[in-house]
């Protein structure tokens, strides 16, 4: 059943003293792989993008918590100085839920020990990568009842692979699953602007699995779409919000609108882990603004005018009336028109015994 997924090349490693992960920022041009040691380091790397996704980031989170704990004993850290290590973990980056929710878990296990909260850390990446699994399957079986088994074309936005997750992917894992029953056509890859984890990122994994594809800029989204090259969008999502809203990497939205125009589906894949319930709606999610000169320069000189302003938003929300289905490790939600997400175990309010509800 999940043979096809092979070894997660880019995933969190515990050496022991750290993790081990590949420096993101150097890629496709040096593999390069760099231990982090200290909560600070692990933050400073989330930060620079060095280790990115939202599931990656949150496994990263929860070993920060460890290593934090471990030097509040090696360095004699107050109570004080702890607590604001944990904070400025679960804060570093705004708007994956993932990372403050498995900084919440890993913190829950502070008062038990280093070892305790180590185990919850290796816990939330043993979930992911059975996560991965479960929505690459349930989400290539899906497309199989959509559209039988022939081979097809697929866009998709950012990276959402081994590299943003701790396993086989999210979006990508449900193209792997289709890879391997000789499903895919063609995957065009949009670069994604402004530090092309698609052309950069997406495009490394699918070249190391042999799945053909192209890599095409973000504006030519809506011609690729509405023109008739694509038959299915499959992209990940940072944050769910509990009437289906999602946020996404910048230029989400405008893959949804094209989808809509030409009436073929949107298909989000993401664990349950990305779904907020807290979140009542798309406008409540926090959109990380990254440097403007993520925009204006690249990779150390100017592409724009001495002077000039950049907007460097990281993310966009799409609604949840846009989306097709949500594919999750427990299984696809179908979102019909104008409505927002029914399926087993979906609620909107608040679970006593789960902070995201219980699904
Ligand atoms: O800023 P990034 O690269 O961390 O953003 C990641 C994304 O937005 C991905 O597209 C994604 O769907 C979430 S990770 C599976």
């Amino acid at each position: 059943m999940v043979k096809h997924l092979k070894r997660e090349i880019g995933g969190i490693e515990w050496t022991g003293r750290g993790i081990s992960i590949v420096d993101q920022g150097a890629l496709p041009g040096l593999v390069k792989r760099i231990e982090l040691c200290k909560a600070e380091e692990i933050v400073q790397a989330i930060r620079r993008l060095a280790i990115r996704g939202a599931p990656a980031i949150g496994a990263a989170g929860a070993y920060a918590v460890a290593l934090a704990v471990k030097q509040a004993t090696e360095e004699r850290w107050g109570a004080r100085r702890l607590s604001d290590a944990m904070n400025e973990i679960g804060n570093c980056r705004p708007t994956a839920v993932n990372l403050s929710i498995c900084v919440q878990r890993a913190a829950l296990k502070v008062p038990f020990g280093f070892a305790a909260v180590l185990n919850e850390a290796h816990a939330i990446v043993g979930e992911d990568r059975t996560a991965n699994r479960a929505m690459a399957e349930a989400g290539a079986d899906w497309l199989v009842s959509l559209f039988g088994d022939r081979k097809l074309r697929i866009l998709t936005h950012c990276n959402t692979g081994h590299l943003a997750t701790t396993g086989g992917g999210t979006a990508l894992g449900v193209i792997r699953a289709l890879n391997y029953r000789h499903m895919i056509e063609s995957v065009y890859v949009n670069e994604t602007r402004p530090l092309f984890q698609g052309s950069r990122l997406t495009s490394w994994e699918l070249m190391n699995d042999g799945i053909p594809h192209q890599i095409q800029v973000d504006g030519a989204t809506a011609g690729t779409i509405v023109g008739g090259y694509v038959d299915v969008a499959i992209v990940g999502a940072d944050r769910i919000a509990g009437n289906g809203d999602f946020a996404n990497k910048i230029g989400t939205l405008g893959v949804a609108l094209a989808c809509d125009f030409a009436r073929i589906p949107l298909i989000v894949a993401a664990s349950t882990s990305t779904i907020d319930l807290d979140t009542f709606e798309g406008d409540c999610i926090e959109i990380e603004m990254r440097d403007p000169t993520e925009v204006t320069k690249w990779p150390n000189c100017d592409i724009t005018p001495e002077g000039a302003i950049g907007h460097n938003p990281a993310f966009d929300v799409t609604p949840g009336r846009l989306v097709s289905a949500i594919v999750t490790e427990k299984g696809v939600l179908e979102v019909a028109a104008g409505q927002t997400p029914r399926g087993v175990g979906w609620g909107y309010t608040k679970s006593p015994t789960h902070p995201r509800g219980n699904l």
